[in-house]
């Protein structure tokens, strides 16, 4: 299959240096918040987001080995320290959230949802097995773009917030972490797409054109929630600005140069979606 342009990252050394990066130290961060309840006001939906997602990789580890029972040793390697670098991202959210007066987030961390388990039962499908070790690290990489840029939003805010010790002994360096995630799973990514066939390609993209959502966006409950958080974030209605960067990266990844196929706009259809549900939910509940 065609090779991607750029040059090949040594995906190896990617996770070495993950692993000698380590999880971020809580006693590092500055927790200074001089308006707790405009914090609450204004970002709360937020950062009870971050927390959970951050948290609920706990339950997407065990969700890979449903997934992926025959994962490589260097999936393995990775998801070990992508675990131990996420959870603390969890924890600094939490924290951040009981010093404004928010209770902590309650992330699901053991239900393990159908559709992993009828893809478990697929991935012994010759073929298959291939297709969704594709699936799942150009999600992880989709997702890990849409929390960086998130991040980033959130950086922003936080400085209007008139929290500057928080935006850089927290957010700078988790959000480097996550750019360091992105960079495994693309180039992981492009790699195992180097391996498949045009049909097991065409089925990867097939999935996730139909079944995307933004991360952590499980249930139509969570979809609003990640709603208020994009909301809170962008400062209006319009996602498009987190959706543009994620859109991009499943262009790249999901198709190949030659084809000439353009994505239909999916992840902003369902950013919008999110938008939709929580102003929905607001609404009954005002
Ligand atoms: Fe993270
Ligand atoms: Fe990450």
């Amino acid at each position: 299959m065609a090779q991607s342009p750029g040059s090949p990252v040594d995906i190896d050394a990617l996770v070495d240096r993950i692993e000698a990066d380590g999880a971020i130290d809580l006693g590092t961060v500055d927790f200074t918040a001089p308006d707790p309840h405009r914090v609450r006001v204004e970002l709360g939906a937020a950062l009870d987001y971050f927390a959970r997602i951050e948290r609920e990789v706990e339950r997407n580890v065990l969700e890979l080995q449903v997934v992926l029972p025959n994962a490589d040793d260097r999936t393995r390697r990775f998801v070990r320290v992508w675990e131990e670098q996420e959870l603390p991202h969890g924890w600094i959210f939490d924290r951040m959230q009981q010093e404004v007066g928010l209770p902590p987030a309650t992330p699901e961390l053991n239900h393990i949802g159908r559709t992993m388990k009828v893809a478990g039962v697929l991935s012994h499908v010759p073929g298959v097995h291939e297709a969704l070790l594709f699936l799942y690290l150009s999600i992880g990489a989709m997702h890990e773009r849409l929390t960086a840029v998130g991040y980033d939003k959130l950086r922003e805010r936080l400085l209007q917030l008139g929290m500057p010790g928080f935006a850089a002994t927290a957010v700078r360096p988790i959000r480097a972490q996550e750019s360091l995630h992105y960079a495994y799973y693309r180039s992981a990514a492009v790699e195992q797409r180097d391996r498949l066939s045009r049909w097991q390609l065409e089925l990867a993209r097939l999935v996730r054109l139909r079944t995307y959502r933004p991360v952590g966006a499980t249930t139509p409950q969570r979809q609003a929630d990640f709603g208020a958080t994009a909301v809170a974030l962008v400062g209006s209605d319009d996602p498009e600005a987190l959706a543009r960067p994620v859109q991009r990266v499943a262009q790249d990844l999901l198709t190949l140069a030659g084809d000439g196929l353009r994505l239909p706009p999916f992840v902003a259809a369902a950013l919008r979606e999110t938008v939709e549900l929580h102003r929905r939910r607001e609404a009954v509940l005002v």
